[in-house]
């Protein structure tokens, strides 16, 4: 398949509906510098994630997986002034380098990152009776994605959309004898959307600057 068209497709919506700002596009040139994978959503995918938000009308949002924090800054800019965003990365590195970016876009007295093992964080978050997140990104290690799902669930209310990022893997999920942990671990999570009663889910396939993946959405039900 010529993937070219995606790629120019993409570039197409970006310049359209989701250009980089300078803080942005140093987010992206500090994770080559400063070694970190070139592992963010795209600028499309990040204006995806504002619509979303902007959708459900998200004064709180909690993000697993930072990175160097290119997410982030999609996520905050779409928050009001006094909205709030949780953000869990287990690598001191990486926090390190998405405090200076976030710190960068203007944005640090809207973020709350913090640095350690999400499966840690996440029942900390629990005890300390946070009010419910309005949107919740989930976008870190895939073979706990189950696990992550379960507890967006207790940090959640009726109308929170969940989101998951990277749930097709190139079409990698449709082989059922995979021994891939990533692979493994977003089959589950998908098997798991399509039996839970209580969210309305979906997944859609994605193409563009990235590889072909896709994305889980889910809204928590109102019963
Ligand atoms: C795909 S990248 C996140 C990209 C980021 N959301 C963006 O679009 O800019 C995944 C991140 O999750 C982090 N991560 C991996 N395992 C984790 C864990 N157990 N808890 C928290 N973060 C984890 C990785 O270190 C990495 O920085």
């Amino acid at each position: 398949m010529d993937t070219e068209i995606f790629l120019q497709v993409d570039n197409y919506i970006s310049a359209l509906l989701a250009s980089e700002d300078v803080a942005l596009t140093n987010t992206i040139k500090s994770l080559d510098e400063q070694g970190l994978p070139q592992h963010s959503v795209s600028a499309n995918q990040g204006k995806f994630l504002q619509v979303m938000m902007i959708a459900c009308n998200a004064k709180k949002v909690l993000e697993l997986g930072t990175l160097g924090g290119y997410s982030t800054i999609w996520l905050a800019r779409a928050l009001p002034d006094n909205g709030k965003l949780i953000t869990i990365e287990v690598d001191k590195h990486h926090g390190d380098v998405a405090h200076k970016n976030i710190d960068n876009a203007g944005l640090s007295h809207k973020v709350d990152l913090r640095v350690g093992k999400a499966l840690d964080i996440l029942p900390k978050i629990v005890e300390e009776n946070e009010e419910p997140f309005d949107m919740i990104f989930i976008d870190a290690d895939k073979p706990p994605y189950t696990e992550y799902f379960n507890y967006a669930l207790q940090l959640s209310r009726p109308g929170t959309l969940i989101i998951c990022d990277n749930v097709i893997r190139e079409g990698k999920v449709l082989d059922e004898n995979s021994t891939d942990e990533k692979v493994k671990g977003v089959q589950r999570l998908n098997k798991m959307l399509s039996e839970n009663k209580k969210v309305t889910a979906t997944i859609l396939q994605m193409v563009g600057a990235k590889e072909y993946d896709g994305i889980a959405i889910a809204v928590v039900n109102r019963i």
